[in-house]
């Protein structure tokens, strides 16, 4: 098989700058494509943290004038990774989050902002760079959905272009005003182009112009071709239908690896589950919660949002606290949530305790210390801490969604039977059926041969990125095929 060579564009990338499951993707992705034969190099903006982390820069293209203002694109490898990186000060020289100030308000030039890493993306797509010449670009979620655009309406030969969508409920809207500062031509305006209920719709350009379109899970790919779980785009993704397929996220087992990990406070894996005990110990004291190795913990690490369910948690708690156990939560973000939260820790010290923000180590300590892994999502394109989990041996508690009803097998009696259970699934999300999933858990928990068995099972599940790795690399050398090599 001859190498390929794959662009990769996306707006965060794990471990340099990250708000979520994107980065993690963006981060393991190239190193299992790489074992199917595929050379991927990755086009990120150059926010402060991922110029400093960049390896002996080198300046592969100038450009006067990107979006108001000079920009160099820098080429280099960062955290095992190969960069092209967009050094625009005017753009991305700016603290902390990549898509807002510190008071959560998006930077009011976004558009700008990501339609220059679409930019760049084209030009490289086009003219190569540093003598990487990709037949692939690989776009991600709308930040960088006008690349399919740009590189159809620049008129020279393209490579094949790839978008993948890890959440439908970011689209990216912008003025339809903003067409020409975009240097996007008059005739993008419209149904086949950038046109989405009359605004420019980023990743709406990207899913309707791509040659294929993939997203994180083969249930999601079915959902988003719903009304409801379409949010607007649902026609259009029906009407592609024969180019949209679902490719499940793996982990990066090297980062969460229980037998090796130095965030936790003892190694175990599937042979040794018990080994895993003191972790519980270390976490219920570093959150504050009751010393008790009879008391079953629920983990939550979560953005604390409308899409991940936590309302139900905040609802159902008594639920949890009813049959013995504990509450650990570490999560950001909506203000009601947090408030909620913090409220019900006061409540209840010793038995609920949150921490709110954001902090990599206390995420491998939930999964290593938690018995049950919560994500009640009401939509889930993919989700990865449940992929965690399953390796940490924390159990799944996960509503029957998108890549969360793709991942878990939920332990009932005939999958007990068959000895294949990994986790408790419930459906519809609702706080009743909530709560009976926290009870039917508790059960399950009660017969300790039961829990070792999900354990097992559950730490048994490759989480990895082989299979997926192998599915994009076969999606890239048909595109390329189709579009005579
Ligand atoms: P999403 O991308 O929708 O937030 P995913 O489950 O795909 O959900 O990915 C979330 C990623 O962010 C995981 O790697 C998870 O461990 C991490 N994460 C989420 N919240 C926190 C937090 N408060 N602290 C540390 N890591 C977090
Ligand atoms: C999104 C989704 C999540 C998915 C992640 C990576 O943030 O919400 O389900 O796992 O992207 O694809």
């Amino acid at each position: 098989m001859s190498a390929l060579e794959v662009l990769s564009v996306v707006s965060e990338v794990y471990p340099l700058v990250k708000t979520g499951g994107l980065a993690d993707v963006a981060g393991a992705l190239p190193g299992a494509l790489a074992q199917e034969g595929v050379t991927v190099r990755t086009l990120v903006p150059g926010y402060p943290a991922v110029k400093a982390a960049l390896e002996k820069p080198k300046v592969v293209t100038k450009i006067g004038d990107l979006f108001g203002g000079p920009a160099k694109v820098l080429a280099g490898r960062a955290a095992g990774l190969d960069l092209f990186v967009i050094d625009a000060a005017h753009l991305y020289d700016r603290p902390g989050n990549p898509y807002h100030d510190g008071d959560g308000v998006d930077w009011p030039d976004n558009p700008f902002r990501f339609a220059a890493l679409a930019k760049v993306a084209a030009q490289i797509g086009i003219e190569g760079a540093a003598g990487f010449r990709p037949q692939v670009v690989h776009t991600h979620d709308w930040q960088t959905g006008l690349t399919a655009a740009y590189l159809e309406y620049d008129g020279r030969k393209r490579p094949g272009t790839v978008a993948t969508i890890h959440n439908l409920a970011f689209q990216g809207q912008y003025p339809k005003d903003l067409l020409p500062a975009l240097h996007l031509p008059d005739h993008a305006w419209g149904v086949d182009g950038v046109e989405y209920y009359d605004t420019i719709g980023f990743l709406k350009a990207g899913l309707r112009m791509s040659d294929r379109v993939t997203t994180v899970s083969p249930t999601y790919a079915a959902e988003i071709r719903s009304g409801e779980g379409g949010m607007g785009l649902s026609g259009l993704l029906s009407g592609r239908a024969g180019v949209v397929s679902g490719i499940l996220n793996g982990i990066d087992i090297d980062v969460w690896n229980p037998a090796i990990d130095p965030l936790i406070a003892a190694h175990f894996d599937a042979a040794s589950p018990s080994s895993r005990r003191p972790n519980k110990t270390a976490l219920q004291r570093r959150m504050g919660l009751r010393i008790d190795s009879k008391a079953m913990v629920f983990g939550v690490v979560s953005r604390l949002s409308w899409q991940k369910g936590l309302d139900m948690v905040l609802e159902g708690i008594e639920t949890i606290l009813a049959s013995g156990g504990q509450l650990a939560l570490l999560g950001s973000g909506d203000r009601d949530l947090v408030d909620g939260f913090r409220r019900a820790a006061a409540a209840h010290p010793g038995r609920v305790a949150c921490v709110i923000g954001y902090d990599e180590s206390l995420a491998h300590l939930v999964q290593a210390g938690a018995d049950v892994l919560m994500v009640p999502s009401r939509f889930e394109p993919c989700g990865l801490t449940q992929l965690c989990a399953l390796r940490y041996g924390a159990i799944p508690l996960v509503t029957r969604v998108g890549g969360l009803a793709d991942t878990i097998i939920d332990a009932n009696e005939m999958a007990l039977d068959a000895g294949t259970g990994t986790g408790v699934v419930f459906t519809p999300p609702h706080v009743d059926m909530f709560r009976a999933a926290v009870q039917r858990a508790a059960a399950l928990h009660e017969d300790q041969s039961i829990w070792r068995r999900l354990m097992k099972n559950a730490m048994r599940t490759d989480v990895s990125w082989a299979r997926s790795a192998s599915r994009y690399a076969a999606l890239y050398r048909d595109l390329v095929a189709e579009r005579g090599g």
